[in-house]
């Protein structure tokens, strides 16, 4: 009977913090399925090998991090639309025997907002804080929902020259320098770099300079209540914290591999809060 289990995984070097096996085993317990989701530690010179022995070895497919989503985009055989335009692989499952490779990041993003916020996408011009792997995956969903004026904001310019080239109209790129002048006409407000994890020394984006309207998002999670959240809720603007971000995005990849839609609810989010 073994063989009938469902296995999945999430990977990652190092891998231990990964709150995946949480929200999953919650999922499968609450849906009854006979399936199992684990982390899995793997170094960077065995990811390969970890990839191509997936199939023989019973996986339907599973999550994929730090530092590998760039090796599992390389190696996936074919890429959804998010994955292809944001350049990094979180999820990875079977079609037919075919290695596929998603990425869900944008699409958690989306929902948390649409969650907390609803209408958030016509607030106005969206200014981004960060140009790295997670800025992608904001902006990819930033113009899929329609925003028309998304405003990168970086410490190096070029990377956030990069990121608006990529993503090319109404995608534009901005130093730190110039920030307060972005804000003001502002509906969205979101922080995509770590810095709100440990004090937001160099986050130079006061909410207080953003319009009564303005909706204000971190995708840190640790603290819940960042040092950018905190100022905007001080303000009475809108706050959506990221641990949203974190559950949805695992919504995709529980469908794919154990064939049912898991829902993210309150019991989900208090389970994951308990061990934050
Ligand atoms: P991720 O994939 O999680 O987005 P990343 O690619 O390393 O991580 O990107 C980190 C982002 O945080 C970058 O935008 C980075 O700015 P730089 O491009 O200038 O490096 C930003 N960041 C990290 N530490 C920072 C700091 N002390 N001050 C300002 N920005 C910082």
């Amino acid at each position: 009977m073994a063989d009938a289990t469902k296995k999945a995984f999430v990977t990652g070097h190092p891998v231990k913090h990964s709150r995946s096996p949480k929200i999953h085993g919650h999922w499968l317990a609450r849906h009854g399925i006979d399936g199992s989701y684990q982390a899995i530690d793997v170094a960077p010179e065995n990811f390969a090998d970890f990839v191509k022995t997936l199939q023989a070895n019973g996986y339907r497919g599973g999550n994929v991090t730090i530092p590998h989503k760039e090796a599992a985009f390389a190696l996936a055989e074919r890429r959804d639309q998010a994955a292809q335009e944001i350049g990094a692989v979180n999820t990875l499952w079977f079609e037919d025997g075919v290695l596929w490779g998603g990425n869900t990041d944008a699409h958690g993003f989306a929902a948390n907002l649409d969650d907390h916020a609803p209408g958030w996408a016509s607030e106005g011009p969206a200014v981004v804080l960060g140009a790295g792997g997670a800025s992608r995956a904001v902006i990819h969903a930033l113009k899929e929902r329609g925003v028309a004026d998304i405003r990168i904001v970086n410490r190096t310019l070029a990377r956030a020259i990069e990121l608006s080239d990529r993503f090319g109209a109404g995608v534009s790129a901005h130093g730190m320098a110039v920030t307060s002048e972005l804000l003001g006409d502002a509906g969205l407000l979101i922080n995509t770099t770590a810095l709100g994890m440990h004090g937001n020394e160099g986050l130079s984006a006061d909410p207080a300079l953003l319009p009564d309207h303005a909706i204000v998002t971190d995708i840190v999670y640790v603290p819940l209540e960042t040092p950018l959240l905190a100022a905007a809720r001080a303000r009475k603007l809108k706050t959506v914290d990221g641990l949203g971000m974190l559950l949805h995005q695992a919504v995709p990849g529980f469908e794919r591999w154990f064939g049912v839609r898991p829902q993210v609810t309150a019991e989900l989010r208090a389970l994951i809060v308990a061990d934050l």
